[in-house]
């Protein structure tokens, strides 16, 4: 079943638009992965969904409702948390401030969602009291992710979640991704390691210029003679 259609929209930043004609489905419970080169628009197709673009024409559909023109706080409330390429902590805020902020808009007890963010992410409980802006860059996405996963999201927009991270962060952080999927929350993630994320990912779009270049299933994705040589460096 469809989750998330990005259904064949035009848009960007006020009339400047980036995204053309762009079409992408996330089906529930799936890994999907957005791919290309910088300044492609990856950010900005991600940003659609979470309402902060302006879309000329075509639809953004979550769960069978048209949430295109609603506002973002809207649509987290609908069950869709975004981790940010960059800026994602409360640098003077600790670990466990930063994920109850993930939590503001939760009414329930939301201490569940607390033991398993650090059963996730075992060095966040050891660090708890620390404040994040002290944490290494794994450390510190582990925490935005950790936030996001606090207001107990159906769907998971993460924006290049190993950028900057050493090897060792980045195979830990795939693999606490592949976890959070199995667990039930579906994922679409930007990302720069194309191949690697390619490999967890269900489908895959490479996009260029705005527009859907390839598609397709993240192994089929991998084995494309041209997207090899073009975007996964041969
Ligand atoms: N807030 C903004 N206002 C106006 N233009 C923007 C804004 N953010 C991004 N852009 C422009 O939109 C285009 C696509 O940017 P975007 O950040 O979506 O690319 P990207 O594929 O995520 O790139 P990267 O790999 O560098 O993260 C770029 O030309 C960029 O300059
Ligand atoms: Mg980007």
């Amino acid at each position: 079943m469809t989750l998330l259609h990005i259904d064949n929209i035009t848009g960007g930043y006020g009339s400047v638009h980036i995204l053309y004609d762009l079409e992408m489905k996330v089906g529930q419970q799936e890994i999907v992965v957005i791919a290309g080169p910088n300044g492609a628009g990856k950010s900005t197709a991600m940003k659609s969904v979470f309402g902060m673009l302006t879309i000329e024409r075509g639809t953004v559909n979550f769960g069978g409702q048209d949430i295109t023109t609603h506002r973002t706080e809207h649509i987290a409330g609908l069950g869709i948390a975004y981790v940010p390429q960059v800026n994602n902590v409360f640098q003077s805020l600790t670990v466990e401030e930063n994920l109850e902020m993930g939590a503001y808009l939760r009414k329930d007890d939301f201490s569940g969602s607390l033991s398993q963010v650090f059963a996730l992410f075992p060095d966040l409980k050891k660090k708890r009291a620390q404040l994040a802006g002290t944490l290494s860059g794994g450390q510190r996405q582990m925490v935005a992710m950790g936030r996001a996963l606090m207001s107990g999201p159906q769907l998971l927009l993460l924006d290049e979640p190993t950028a900057g991270l050493s090897p060792k962060y980045m195979t830990q952080i795939f693999s606490i991704i592949r976890d959070i999927n199995s667990e039930g929350t579906t994922i679409m993630m930007v990302e720069q390691h194309a191949k690697q994320a390619l490999k967890l990912a269900d489908n895959g779009y490479i996009l260029v210029a705005g527009r859907n270049r390839h598609e397709g299933p993240g192994k089929e994705l991998i084995e494309d003679p041209e997207v090899q040589k073009m975007f996964l460096g041969g």
